[in-house]
């Protein structure tokens, strides 16, 4: 199991866009029954800035354990939890039954999807936004992620992703035949997940600002500025419990998410705005869903990472991915893999000037596989 903490980016922008309300659009709460296999850390709690800087000290320092040797116990969950989401169907088309799940994605982006004909669903990942924010430690981690992400995916196949009363009143729901997700960054590793544990379930899939390279391994969870969320900015951080970190300056957001030259300066102040948590048992248990191999996955496979990507690539991704090992290791029945290098970018590729760029390469590579 590989510590990969570093890689994991919060910019959570799903709470803006579901505050962005144009029709088609509904937004709703949906109950989810999950069950995961979360595990026991041992780690120090983090409930001051203090305690925060002391965290990845405690996390980096070359003579302390790596992730899998602080698991201490397996630690089960069989929960329901409450997730905010939103769901945007075009006005018909011949795409409309093809539904896309974002995780972790921008107005822009949703924008850009119903433009191109497809229905898009995005949610607050646990933790964040309108959804429940659970304890930090042992029950907000990736495997419960990745199952939740599974149950929207079955429900929203089923029809019953959508509290009936609400669908006949806003928005005519055609039968979503076809699902693909798509992920940026941390949203990445959690599909990336879901494709290795339920991957006969998904048609294709979009991971963007986050694959396994040579050089991922080079920037850590040191360069994040992580403060205690609540210390960090009590009026927008308050209702979150011990062990909740956040990105604490605009410079720290910029470290991680853009690029000096290749972005509109507002744009900047809006990644800062738009900022989400995250939680300790985040970053720890990563490595618990990725990467993994794919082996029931059948579908077209796009990774788009952005050229100067610092967190995944530290800071150029060209040369660093080697496809030709990582394609049939990972995913050995994609029917279509393909890497695309946006230029000119850093991580947050939609808060960049061509950003439109980057939704055209993603919607023309859906369309040429038949999606
Ligand atoms: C984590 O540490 C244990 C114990 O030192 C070691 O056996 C294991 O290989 C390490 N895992 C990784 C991914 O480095
Ligand atoms: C949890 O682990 C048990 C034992 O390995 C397994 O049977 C079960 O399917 C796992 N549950 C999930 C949700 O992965
Ligand atoms: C915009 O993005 C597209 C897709 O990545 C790329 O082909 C094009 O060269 C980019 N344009 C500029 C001006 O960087």
């Amino acid at each position: 199991m590989i510590f990969i903490i570093l890689i994991a980016s919060f910019l959570a922008l799903a709470r803006s866009s579901l505050a962005y309300n144009p029709r088609p659009c509904i937004g709703f709460k949906v109950p989810v029954e999950v069950q995961a296999n979360n595990s026991i850390y041992d780690i120090p709690r983090v409930d001051s800035n203090v305690d925060a800087v002391d965290l990845v000290r405690n996390l980096v320092v070359w003579s302390g354990p790596n992730a899998t040797s602080r698991i201490t116990a397996p630690r089960p969950v069989h929960q329901t939890f409450s997730i905010s989401a939103r769901l945007c169907v075009p006005d018909g088309g011949a795409k409309a039954s093809i539904l896309q799940i974002a995780t972790h994605d921008t107005n822009s982006y949703v924008n850009a999807a119903l433009k191109a004909g497809y229905s898009i669903l995005i949610y607050d990942r646990l933790g964040v936004g309108q959804s429940d924010k659970p304890d930090a430690y042992e029950i907000l981690q990736a495997p419960l992620e990745v199952e939740i992400l599974h149950q929207l995916t079955i429900l929203a196949r089923s029809g019953q992703l959508v509290p009936s009363p609400l669908t006949s009143k806003n928005v005519q729901l055609p039968k979503f035949d076809k699902i693909v997700l798509v992920g940026h960054s941390f949203g990445t590793a959690i599909t990336s997940g879901a494709i290795s544990k339920y991957g006969d379930t998904i048609d294709g899939a979009v991971l963007t600002a986050f694959v396994y390279n040579k050089e991922f391994l080079a920037t850590g969870v040191d360069s994040y500025g992580w403060e205690h969320a609540p210390e960090s900015d009590h009026k927008r951080f308050s209702e979150f419990p011990s062990g909740v970190i956040v990105q604490g300056t605009v410079s720290s957001v910029q470290q991680i998410f853009m690029k000096k030259g290749a972005f509109e300066p507002d744009m900047l102040d809006y990644a800062e705005e738009v900022k989400q948590p995250a939680g300790v048992g985040e970053l720890l248990s990563v490595g618990m869903i990725w990467p993994l191999p794919a082996p029931a996955f059948s579908g077209p496979l796009l990774i788009a990472l952005a050229e100067f990507d610092f967190p995944v690539c530290r800071g150029d991704c060209k040369g660093v991915v080697d496809l030709s090992t990582l394609g049939p290791g990972l995913w050995p029945k994609a029917s279509d893999i393909s890497l695309q290098i946006h230029p000119n970018s850093g991580h947050g590729l939609t808060l960049h000037r061509n950003s439109t760029g980057h939704f055209q390469v993603v919607f023309s590579y859906l369309n040429e596989k038949g999606l």
